[in-house]
């Protein structure tokens, strides 16, 4: 959208097709404001936008062809320190040595990514909201070994893509999820206990606290899995922290693959 060359990398062709239609779907709604929009040309423009967006994507399996000329890799796998640091190692191989290496990790430790590679001064975090192509925040965190430069780098990607840009020292869930995911938690914990019901919960924090979504509607948006995963890391990693419990809901809708709008159910269901 911003006119950068992309390369999107999953495992499998069928991700990626699943992957072409969100992105398909996400473009078609700018393109439809874009097409009532003197601004932006009309029509016309909006189809140009569309059809230039999708001409810099490409949607591909093999990693290496992209990596050996990208400026910028920006990783956005599982939430899974070893699953993270097997694939920083694998693309440091091949990656040019200007290029800059960033994690989309919502609560592991940067630093700690970054040291699976020999470019620990050229990493940093570029943390998204979704969805991201509304959500206009991105953290922006440099460890004790990101260079000034490597950082400044960063913040100005994130500025040109339109992005309000803040940064936080390397600690676990940076501003956002520090403060979100633990208020997520107190949720599912508050309708464990049965002091109110999920869906009045999430009307109370829509209407009285004027947030666009509640924090049942907000964690089905995220994903189960995505909100267990951090819960679980922060417990293991400081089993004192009550906030950072997870709960016996949570583990058996996760269990269940009830994970939430992706898989058509979660604390509520969704067509599909
Ligand atoms: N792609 C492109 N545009 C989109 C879009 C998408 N996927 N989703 C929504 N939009 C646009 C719509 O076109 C619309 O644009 P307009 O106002 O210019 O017409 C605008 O966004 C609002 O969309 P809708 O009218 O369809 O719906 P809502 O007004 O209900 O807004 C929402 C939807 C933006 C998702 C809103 O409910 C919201 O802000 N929810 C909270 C999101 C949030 O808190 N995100 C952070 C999650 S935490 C996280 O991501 C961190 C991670 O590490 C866990």
């Amino acid at each position: 959208m911003k006119g950068h060359d992309t390369a999107l990398v999953d495992v499998s062709d069928e991700v990626l097709a699943k992957s072409k239609l969100a992105i398909t779907k996400s473009l078609g709604r700018i393109q439809e404001k874009f097409s009532q929009d003197p601004k932006y040309g009309y029509l016309e423009g909006a189809e140009v936008f569309m059809s230039s967006a999708l001409k810099r994507l490409t949607l591909t399996t093999d990693m290496k062809a992209f990596v050996e000329s990208a400026d910028i890799v920006i990783e956005s796998i599982v939430e899974n320190i070893d699953a993270k640091k097997k694939l920083f190692a694998e693309v440091d191989k091949v990656a040019a040595p200007k290029c800059i290496f960033a994690s989309n990790t919502s609560s592991l430790p940067i630093a700690e990514i970054a040291s699976a590679t020999n470019r620990k001064d050229r990493f940093g975090g570029l943390h998204f909201f979704n969805p991201v192509p509304v959500m206009r925040l991105l953290e922006v965190i440099k460890t004790d070994d990101t260079t000034e430069g490597t950082f400044n780098a960063l913040m100005k990607f994130g500025t040109n893509l339109g992005k309000h840009c803040v940064t936080c020292k390397d600690t676990p869930g940076f501003i956002v999820n520090r403060l979100l995911v633990p208020y997520l938690g107190e949720a599912v914990h508050m309708a464990e206990r049965g002091d109110a019901t999920i869906a009045d919960i999430d009307m109370a924090m829509k209407h009285g606290a004027a947030y666009p979504m509640g924090p049942f509607e907000l964690a089905d948006f995220v994903g189960l899995d995505v909100v267990k995963f951090i819960l679980d890391g922060w417990n293991e990693k400081f089993p004192d922290v009550e906030l950072f419990r997870t709960s016996p809901l949570l583990d058996r809708l996760v269990s269940e693959g009830k994970l939430g709008r992706k898989t058509g159910e979660g604390f509520y269901k969704y067509d599909k």
